[in-house]
């Protein structure tokens, strides 16, 4: 008899304080884990379904990657408080709930270091680029700090792909007020990787950017340790600036930036760019979310120190919002 149980996990969207696109180079990120969760269900089944209708393996690349060893069919079931495409993670996100949900199904051993290796590899499959940043932040949720130095004794793991390796290690936070603002705009991570990467490729001042990004960070790690939010929020600012630079902001996103600073410590996009989401520091969010919402965005406050990928006691009931793909389908 074929057993129907359901095995659901869920894991945390994240954005980037400091170091996006820079990480890719192998130089340092900080990222925090977030209130919002993708939830995945899955169960044996007599066809493969993905929330009720015929899953076409070729327009998930996440569930066609992270299902390469399973030769039966299931039901999954997603549901999403992440915007996709929006820089919040939400293809890690998903990529680390189905991973875990998949290995607690075959009674295979669950840690963070493997989900981790799973759901990278989902992504790099999906989108054909980036670095661990993402994955780790969504298995292990809290704060992460990426090729922070003298960050070892909070070492959480090394990953190592070509010439580049992050280390990634545990990180915490005090409490600070983020605020997100999201343009409504997807954009595909994979294509603005790439961007930069031709940009650095053919202009020697792009790599000049990205290594003041990476002292930029350094510095924001810091301001971190030292609770100063006005020193953190004019590098924020700062790396918006950069980011800008490496074109990959957008005018939606400098508007937010722009209508959030007057509140705020500092403000910039987060994630790869493009559209996606934008986030500030501030003592004063309902005026940060009303300036976000005055300019066309959606905000809101975001609460930090979410947990990492984990098993639910009950099942996903169905999409809140899309779940992510990759833009456009990779067949
Ligand atoms: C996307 O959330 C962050 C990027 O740095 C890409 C990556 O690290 O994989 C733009």
């Amino acid at each position: 008899m074929m057993s129907s149980e359901w095995y659901t996990a869920s894991a945390p969207g994240k954005f980037v304080i400091l170091g996006e696109h820079a990480v890719v180079y192998g130089k340092p990120a900080i990222v925090l884990a977030v209130d919002r969760r993708i939830t995945c269900s899955i169960r044996r089944s007599p066809r493969n379904t993905l929330n009720g209708e015929y899953i076409d393996f070729n327009r998930q690349p996440h569930f066609r990657y992270l299902t390469r060893d399973v030769h039966y069919a299931m039901d999954y079931v997603t549901s999403s408080e992440i915007p996709p495409g929006s820089g919040m993670g939400s293809s890690a996100a998903l990529s680390a709930a189905l991973a875990m949900a998949i290995r607690e199904e075959r009674g295979e051993p669950v840690d963070e270091r493997s989900l981790v290796d799973e759901a990278y590899g989902a992504e790099l499959f999906a989108q054909g680029n980036g670095s661990p940043m993402d994955a780790s932040a969504c298995v292990h949720g809290k704060g992460i700090g990426v090729n922070i130095p003298g960050a070892g004794d909070r070492e959480l793991w090394t990953i190592t792909k070509g010439d580049r390796t992050w280390r990634v290690s545990d990180l915490d936070v005090p409490d600070m007020t983020f605020v997100i603002g999201n343009t409504g705009i997807r954009a595909a991570t994979g294509p603005l990787v790439d961007k930069v990467r031709r940009y650095m490729q053919s202009n020697h001042f792009a790599c000049d950017v990205v290594e003041e990004i990476a002292a930029v960070t350094l510095m924001g790690y810091n301001a971190i340790r030292r609770n100063d939010v006005e020193e953190l929020g004019s590098l924020m600012t700062r790396d918006h600036k950069l980011l800008s630079i490496l074109g990959v902001s957008c005018r939606e996103l400098n508007k937010l930036v722009n209508a959030s600073l007057p509140y705020s410590y500092g403000a910039k996009l987060t994630g790869s760019g493009g559209g996606g989401c934008m986030v500030a520091l501030t003592d004063e969010p309902q005026k940060v979310v009303d300036a976000i919402e005055a300019r066309g965005g959606t905000a809101y406050v975001v609460k930090t120190g979410s947990d990492g990928v984990r098993m639910e006691p009950t099942p996903a009931s169905g999409p809140l919002m899309d779940i992510p793909m990759d833009y456009p389908p990779r067949q």
